[in-house]
């Protein structure tokens, strides 16, 4: 039998050798036959006009901004996408007028698809079905390879974070999830994502780091990580799954504070309260993104927003997060930054953080690491200044 809309794919043809649709439109065209099948109902022209020619406008629109604009936070708002619609349903409507489509079909499939990506309600079941084979595609291996190049993800990441996190949740029919979901299970199965996946931490890690660009965050932070490991050996009973997010984020607030404004952080109570509150918050966008455990979330954006500040007594959870914020400043870069920060040698820093210790340090444990910390670093440091 021959493809009644062979007229069309010819026509559109041009138009969709950008960004993939050359891909990703057979794929979604497939998963609207399969739609159409579970929806007697919908119009089929409609539906697979739609789809065939949703993304004609991204030939249009300047190739270098699809990647530049088009992907990435706020991607569904910015101009090139908005601009592939508009040039899109002027494209569809000229191909369907000259291939003589009747006039109520035509508008139906330029109403969807002007503003099919940021219209997020759908204006007919048809419509309906279109968006969510639009969706489809990308559950399959071939749409995660393409559209996790894409977003600069890996694939697991992709997966997990794009595609369960986000696009899952977006679509409007059961027969949809249905299919996303059995996609889902091919594609974790053929590209091995039950091995071949990153684990949670460091997910979170991966997200946190941009935050870690003032104040030698991108050197404490991680140390402070890798301590808290260490720390979480002599606190079994603690959840290490709310203390190793609230180490990787407990300084993310630092990036709203003024630079100028940071040094002073730690001996100014406004300003830690700043990158405290903004920490928080920050850490909650963070880890919903992520599709984190929303009680372990709120305990977690509840240490930040208090890691340097709040009185004791504290959880367990928040005293292993400052056992190990504070831990760090015994090691060898903890004295460095402190002496850049505010003593005139590494050996004040050291005799000053000496004298701290116990009062820093709540713990038998913390106090013991932060001491052998202490007596590494001074060898290290000391010998290199020329002090004994
Ligand atoms: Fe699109
Ligand atoms: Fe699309
Ligand atoms: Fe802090
Ligand atoms: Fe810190």
């Amino acid at each position: 039998m021959s493809d009644p809309y062979a007229a069309v794919w010819r026509a559109a043809l041009p138009y969709l050798r950008a960004r993939k649709n050359d891909v990703h439109v057979p794929l979604s065209y497939g998963y609207a036959e399969e739609l159409l099948a579970r929806h007697p109902s919908a119009d089929r022209d409609v539906v697979l006009l739609g789809i065939l020619l949703h993304d004609v406008g991204w030939a249009i629109v300047d190739q270098e901004a699809i990647l530049r604009e088009g992907f990435g936070p706020g991607m569904m708002e910015s101009d090139v996408r908005i601009a592939h619609e508009k040039e899109g349903a002027r494209l569809a409507r000229e191909i369907l007028e000259r291939l003589g489509y009747p006039a109520d079909t035509v508008e139906h499939v330029v109403a969807i698809v002007d503003g099919h990506d940021t219209r997020r309600h759908a204006i007919s079941p048809e419509d309906e079905l279109v968006k969510d084979a639009d969706k489809l595609w990308r559950f399959t291996v071939t749409g995660v390879c393409v559209s996790s190049e894409w977003f600069g993800m890996t694939p697991d990441v992709y997966v997990e974070e794009r595609l369960v996190g986000e696009v899952l949740g977006q679509l409007f029919t059961p027969a949809a999830i249905e299919i996303a979901q059995r996609e889902l299970a091919a594609t974790r199965r053929l590209l091995r994502l039950d091995v071949l996946s990153a684990d949670i931490y460091e997910r979170i890690y991966a997200a946190a780091e941009p935050y870690w660009a003032t104040r030698d965050n991108d050197v404490h932070v991680p140390e402070a990580y890798a301590l808290c490991r260490t720390l979480l050996r002599w606190f079994p009973e603690a959840d290490e799954a709310v203390v190793l997010p609230a180490i990787l984020l407990h300084d993310v607030g630092y990036l709203e504070v003024p630079e100028d404004e940071q040094r002073v952080g730690l001996h100014d109570l406004e300003v830690a309260r700043r990158h405290e509150i903004a920490g928080a918050r920050i850490a909650g966008e963070i880890l919903r993104g992520l599709g984190y455990d929303e009680e372990r979330t709120r305990r977690i954006q509840e240490i930040v927003d208090g890691h340097d500040t709040r009185p004791e007594p504290l959880s367990l959870e928040e005293t292993v997060v400052r056992e190990a914020d504070r831990l760090w400043r015994f090691t060898e870069n903890g004295i460095r930054f402190g002496t850049a920060w505010r003593f005139p040698s590494d050996a004040e820093t050291i005799a000053f953080f000496e004298s701290k210790l116990d009062e820093w340090m709540l713990t038998e444990p913390g106090k013991r690491l932060a001491r052998e910390a202490l007596a590494r670093s001074k060898a290290a440091l000391l010998v290199a200044e020329g002090v004994d």
